[in-house]
């Protein structure tokens, strides 16, 4: 039966972090809470243009670089224990992987026995964590058990759930380990429970990490036959997988705020990390970054190739969405199954080397007691998670796109430095020519290429041709002589990027990402498709609908595509001091009628500004003087008719420059 959820769920938003912060701390306190919403209806809507002068990323939690550790559902789903737990724990530490970085140990889903009556309190599963049978007035506690995990100089996750009931309640309903007892004792989400529940994870029990799913907004729908069977209460749903105009987005990114309040509040010194498992439902691909540290951008990855590859495209565009604290997760490895076990070292260094291209969380999740040392090596290939774990937090940016092989990438530190990954989708070998050009080096000056798995170097100048065996990624870093010897591009540095506004008007479904039907479904399902919204998003060196970049007959190799109406942020942190960019509306835009005037900001005040630029105007050479600012602000504004579509606008060849010097 279709559902119609009613709009009473929706909640007042605010979307700048200074108001988010407010609202943060006011959450607790019901009168303060309603002072806030007066205000916000009292205020009179602020220019969602106007530059703020100030980083509006956001800064919460510790993910300065993608989280890195093991999560147990892919090994265990619902049927973990402690001494499986414990088991990957010490392989960690004893294997060397936990000294590279693989810190965090993640129980998901099966934890749980019931919310007890009366205090509400969550009870754990003792017969499967002996550890949390510690008694008393408590009952149970995973404090021993966080304790071994911090003792061993690791940080401990748990798993809960948005909503009232967690997937594995709609699921896995053969699980011996789902919650019992009354309907209420088996609410065991977060749903009226945030402040309780946070607080018990993480004051009391002491866990640092928290991945939080959405099946309770999605899953137990009124008449349904698991609400029906199971005795849950019903809830009218929030999400609608294959519906992204009956998802109510608003409503569930108030859901995860909560949620984000909650641990600020329980862990005001940010050492927390905060995992969004919407399953790139509900627009979460756009505001992910300014909620969580991470969010899941499809659907849960199965040990198949076209799975492994559908989850990889539904993060690979979204450079411009990530950076330092803010990763798209394309969901946890599934590194020593099926078509990624170790018989299958192609496709196992695939998979590891794509992930951590895009600045995907590095999160082991086979069993680590019992896999092959082969394995381990790949995890702890030193080169390859350090290009992940790059400081300058560039997700890798697809260069060279087809169905058949991919160039993908990715700046490392400064500027200096390239990885760049050549990738095989196809079943066949693939020729891979490999350009100077494609790294944004030069072409007449030698380029050095490591291979970061047989570590043998190269050189060529130019352009370099590649065999790559199906299913081949080779990846590589690269030094040479940069294009931009002064500076560089801003889609060379998306980390450094903060989209403030898209431009983005109604959530879009990605038509590139949706041919995974639900793992679980079958032809009979009718191939509901997952709607991945963020289509039309900024882009770097493609427009937002991922075409060449290109004003008025003029192509741009480099550049940031995006729509009107946009506003995205750059930190200055480099101290540049020039911004140069040519700028029009981009011969594939739909809406040819109106004109876009382009600005830019150096910390909130006005440096540089085109004319009114239309459809066909030869491109407009902008320059700003940007030394000394910190936060350059680069503003399209369009026209003010909410009927059009936006304009597609494209910042060609933008770019920052140490000196001040002219290069067109
Ligand atoms: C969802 C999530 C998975 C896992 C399971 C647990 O499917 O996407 O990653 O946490 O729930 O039930």
């Amino acid at each position: 039966m279709a559902y119609r959820w009613s709009g009473a769920n929706k909640q007042p938003q605010m979307h700048l972090p200074q108001a988010k912060r407010a609202q943060l701390k006011l959450l607790y306190s019901l009168l303060a809470a309603t002072l806030l919403v007066t205000q916000v209806h009292a205020r009179p809507a602020a220019d969602p243009l106007a530059p703020a002068g100030r980083w509006e990323g956001d800064t919460s939690g510790a993910a300065s670089t993608p989280p890195m550790g093991w999560n147990s559902w892919n090994a265990f789903r619902t049927e973990v224990d402690e001494d499986k737990v414990m088991g990957a724990a010490k392989v960690l530490v004893d294997s060397g992987l936990a000294k590279l970085g693989y810190h965090y140990v993640i129980l998901d889903d099966g934890w749980w026995i019931k919310r007890r009556a009366g205090d509400g309190r969550l009870q754990i599963r003792t017969g499967i964590f002996p550890s949390a049978a510690t008694g008393g007035p408590d009952g149970t506690s995973f404090k021993p058990f966080t304790t071994r995990l911090h003792a061993m100089g690791l940080k401990a996750g748990l798993y809960t759930d948005v909503g009232r009931n967690a997937c594995s309640q709609a699921h896995d309903l053969h699980s011996p380990n789902l919650p019992q007892g009354t309907t209420a004792e088996r609410e065991v989400g977060l749903e009226g429970h945030v402040g309780q529940d946070i607080d018990l994870y993480f004051k009391q029990w002491g866990f640092d990490y928290l991945k939080v799913d959405a099946c309770g907004l999605a899953d137990f729908v009124p008449g349904s036959d698991v609400v029906k069977q199971q005795a849950y209460r019903a809830q009218a749903p929030l999400i609608e997988r294959a519906s992204i105009n009956r998802t109510d987005s608003a409503a569930v990114r108030g859901r995860y705020e909560a949620v984000a309040a909650a641990l600020q509040a329980a862990r005001p010194d940010n050492d927390y990390v905060l995992s969004i498992c919407a399953w790139g439902m509900a627009n979460v691909r756009a505001w992910g970054k300014d909620v969580g540290n991470l969010w899941r951008t499809s659907a849960d990855i199965t040990p198949s190739w076209t799975s492994m590859l559908h989850n990889f495209d539904s993060a690979a565009k979204r450079a411009l969405y990530a950076g330092p604290g803010h990763w798209n997760d394309p969901d946890i490895l599934h590194i020593g199954h099926g078509a990624f076990d170790a018989a299958h070292p192609v496709e196992v260094r695939s998979h590891f080397s794509l992930w951590a291209m895009i600045n995907a969380p590095l999160l082991v999740s086979y069993d680590l007691r019992n896999g092959p040392a082969s394995l381990l090596d790949v995890l702890g290939n030193p080169d390859v998670v350090a290009l992940n774990q790059d400081r300058g937090g560039h997700q890798g940016v697809v260069t060279y796109d087809s169905d058949d092989a991919q160039i993908i990438v990715k700046t490392l530190g400064d500027g200096g430095r390239k990885a760049v990954a050549l990738f095989n989708r196809g079943a066949a070998p693939a020729e891979v020519t490999l350009l100077a050009s494609h790294m944004k080096l030069s072409g007449s000056a030698p380029v050095t290429l490591r291979n970061l798995w047989s570590k043998e170097s190269v050189k060529f100048t130019g352009e370099k041709a590649f065999t790559l065996a199906p299913h081949e990624t080779l990846v590589f870093e690269a030094t040479g002589k940069r294009q931009l010897e002064n500076g560089v591009y801003l889609s060379e540095i998306p980390g450094a990027i903060n989209v403030a506004r898209d431009g983005v008007r109604q959530p879009q479904a990605d038509p590139t990402v949706h041919r995974m039907i639900d793992p679980w479904a079958s032809t009979r399902s009718g191939g509901a498709r997952p709607q991945y919204a963020g289509w039309g998003g900024a882009q770097a060196d493609v427009t937002p609908y991922g075409q060449t970049l290109q004003v008025a007959g003029q192509a741009f190799e480099s550049g940031i595509g995006i729509l009107s109406g946009s506003r995205i942020q750059v930190k200055n942190g480099a101290g540049h001091a020039q911004l140069l960019a040519s700028v029009g509306v981009d011969d594939s835009t739909s809406n040819m009628q109106q004109p876009v005037r382009f600005s830019v900001y150096g910390d909130g005040r006005l440096l540089a500004e085109s004319p009114a630029l239309a459809y066909g105007s030869k491109a407009h050479r902008l320059k700003a003087n940007i030394r000394g600012y910190q936060i350059i602000e680069l503003v399209v504004r369009g026209s003010k008719s909410g009927d059009a579509l936006p304009v597609v606008a494209t910042w060609g060849d933008a770019q920052l420059l140490r000196a001040a010097g002219d290069r067109f």
